[in-house]
């Protein structure tokens, strides 16, 4: 399918799976608005309160996609199609944005376009920005993707041509992170606390489990389990040691967490022949697993490929990016199709 004002094809995305209700334009793949509100109303319960998170978008729809369209600077009459994240997610929160999308489409008697939010996280790379420099990974290359909810090695042939190769058997790398630092007495999300506080400490004054699974297969509810054991027995003999070693203990989590995901990612990397490696997911704006990616990619030859940190947590340019390759390819969506809350890519 290609547009018939031989211009560019605008498509207006919208993401809604989780606790970020998102908007977003793109002219073909160049992103000229993305804009996210984040739901603070979750803060106080330690993770995502599912009703809470559907009223919040209830709320935002409406002015996030105001706003991006306003800051696209474009009218609503110039959108060729508008693509949506159909599923996995919080159905709740999916039900707003699908409704939400399927009726403004309708309502201006453009196509929509279904977008898998694990297969948006993939294609994020592919989203250009405008004056920037941008190269995008060329096909096959294997994508680790790492969030709250997803810990998988994604082997991409093409847009649409993606095989997991291995995936956690029970808890996600963001899980992992999170769970971890509401051990610790940090706020939620935990990742991004962990991550800032690790800057100042010895990745290596502490060390917990490994785990030992076969395959490319990851698991992190030992090392999760091994934390919480570790500060319970310190915390028994000192009621202060979390305090006092902070950010030794978010150093050392943090290069256990990477070296777990870095040991199976360099082994589907040798066993397949394949150099391109790209991350992405929440998890990938984690400033250790970037600088870890870089120092591994130089020293065997890969192509390392990261997201920019607002392309990396849920974003609707990344579902815009999606729709627009889906809508080239005519692969547009029946608006009787329902969301779904599991699947895989
Ligand atoms: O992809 P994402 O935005 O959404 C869901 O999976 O729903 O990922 C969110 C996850 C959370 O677990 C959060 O703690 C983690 O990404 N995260 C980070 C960082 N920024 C976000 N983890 C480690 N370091 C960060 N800088």
């Amino acid at each position: 399918m290609s547009s018939a004002k031989n211009q560019p094809i605008i498509i207006l995305g919208i993401e809604s799976s989780c606790d970020d209700t998102s908007a977003a334009v793109l002219a073909d793949n160049c992103v000229l608005s993305n804009v996210i509100a984040s739901q603070a109303v979750h803060q106080d319960y330690g993770g995502v309160v599912p009703e809470l998170a559907s009223r919040a978008h209830q709320k935002n729809i409406i002015p996030v996609v105001e706003a991006a369209i306003r800051r696209a600077n474009i009218g609503k009459q110039d959108i060729d199609a508008v693509a949506f994240t159909l599923g996995p997610g919080l159905l709740g929160s999916l039900l707003v944005g699908t409704s939400f999308a399927k009726s403004f489409a309708t309502a201006l008697g453009i196509p929509c376009v279904d977008v898998n939010h694990l297969q948006a996280h993939v294609l994020s790379h592919f989203i250009v920005e405008p004056d920037t420099e941008h190269t995008a990974p060329s096909f096959p290359f294997l994508c680790l993707l790492v969030s709250g909810g997803n810990s998988q090695i994604v082997l991409v042939r093409d847009y649409f041509d993606m095989r997991i190769i291995g995936q956690t058997i029970d808890d996600a790398a963001g899980e992992a992170f999170d769970k971890c630092a509401k051990i610790m007495g940090l706020p939620y999300p935990g990742g991004p606390h962990i991550d800032r506080l690790a800057k100042e400490g010895n990745p290596t004054e502490f060390r917990f489990a490994m785990p030992d699974i076969a395959g490319f297969d990851y698991s992190f509810s030992g090392l999760k389990t091994s934390f919480l054991y570790r500060l319970r027995d310190e915390v028994a003999a000192n009621p202060h040691f979390i305090e006092q070693n902070k950010a030794d203990l978010c150093a050392s989590l943090q290069k256990n967490i990477i070296d777990i995901l870095l040991k199976k990612l360099i082994a589907a990397s040798q066993q397949l022949g394949i150099d391109n490696i790209a991350v992405a997911g929440g998890v990938s704006a984690n400033s250790g697993l970037r600088r870890e990616l870089i120092a591994q990619g130089n020293s065997r030859g890969w192509q390392v490929f990261i997201p920019k940190p607002a392309f990396t947590t849920d974003n609707a340019a990344m579902i815009a990016v999606a729709g627009y390759y889906k809508y080239l390819r005519g692969y547009l969506c029946d608006i009787s199709r329902p969301p779904f809350a599991r699947t895989s890519i």
